[in-house]
């Protein structure tokens, strides 16, 4: 049955995902994490909302994801599906919860969907991780991939860096891609890889390449929501985008309240509940108050 009601717009589909490359057709996706963000997120456009573990950093406070459970990952896409109309919700698969061993990840995955409502699940990793996306996707879990630099790989990897810049390292990505897709992956994100690189996984491969860092030739982009609401302090990635300045304007907004508050403007008599005229007088109203007095 479809997510939506009569004359609500067509909830995105994997199939209908899939049908978009042979479209031609783009993607947009956008991280969310709590209910008020994925109802921004989707009423703004985003085809996909992804469940990602940069929540570890944009709402823990983390210096990286590897610390986020599965536990929390689930809390946190159970809020997101609530919010989801049309949106396509998908788990980003935490550390830990699909490395060590099929039995588990089939497990792990399996939560996301029937405690935290999502519809698909990111598994890190390229042609090491074929295996482990066909026994998903072989649970009837649609799997999206992720290669490139794949943030769970931080310590091996050195740091967060760009990834395929050697003639090597970019045979690799595309043997990567393609093994990611032939696992069954429904489309995949390709992350801080040179823009030559990806325009050519892009034009290889049969499902839509999702790109963060990776230039415009990917089918579709996604960023991190609190990236490009300005949310965050501290420098950002090059690769990000940000359209407004909604963390300045939250500070301004709060630092009104803090001085109403300290000088005593707020609340008014409008904003505070009152006892009848004849109940205030007893409690001490003096007749020009008790005339302002309602409920
Ligand atoms: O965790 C995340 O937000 C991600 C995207 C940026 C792709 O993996």
């Amino acid at each position: 049955m479809s997510k939506l009601g009569k004359g609500m717009p067509q909830a995105i589909t994997v199939p209908g995902l899939r049908e978009r490359k042979a479209l031609g057709q783009r993607a947009v996706m956008l991280t969310a994490y709590d209910y008020p963000s994925a109802h921004i997120a989707e009423d703004a456009g985003a085809d996909i909302l992804l469940v990602g573990d940069s929540l570890g950093m944009v709402i823990q406070g983390r210096p990286d994801t590897l610390a986020v459970s599965l536990d929390q990952m689930v809390y946190h896409c159970a809020m997101v599906s609530r919010a989801a109309r049309r949106s396509l919700v998908v788990a980003d698969m935490p550390f830990m919860t699909y490395h060590t061993g099929w039995r588990d990840a089939v497990r792990n995955c399996g939560r996301c969907v029937q405690e935290g409502g999502v519809q698909g699940v990111k598994i890190e990793g390229g042609a090491k991780r074929a295996d482990l996306i066909k026994a998903i996707v072989d649970s009837e879990i649609p799997v999206m991939g992720h290669i490139g630099l794949t943030p769970q790989s931080l310590h091996k990897l050195g740091g967060f860096k760009v990834q395929g810049r050697t003639a090597d390292a970019a045979e690799q990505l595309l043997r990567d891609a393609a093994a990611v897709e032939a696992a069954g992956a429904f489309c995949m994100v390709l992350e801080c890889i040179p823009s030559e690189v990806a325009r050519e996984i892009t034009a290889r491969s049969g499902i839509l390449t999702i790109g963060i860092g990776a230039g415009p030739h990917c089918d579709g982009q996604v960023l991190v929501f609190h990236d490009v609401l300005g949310l965050c302090d501290g420098p950002l990635p090059r690769f990000v985008r940000t359209y407004g300045e909604f963390g300045k304007q939250m500070r301004e907004a709060l630092t009104r309240f803090s001085e109403d508050v300290l000088a005593g403007r707020f609340p008014s008599e409008e904003e505070a509940f009152h006892l009848s005229p004849e109940l205030a007088k007893r409690f001490g109203a003096k007749d020009d108050d008790a005339g302002s007095a309602t409920h």
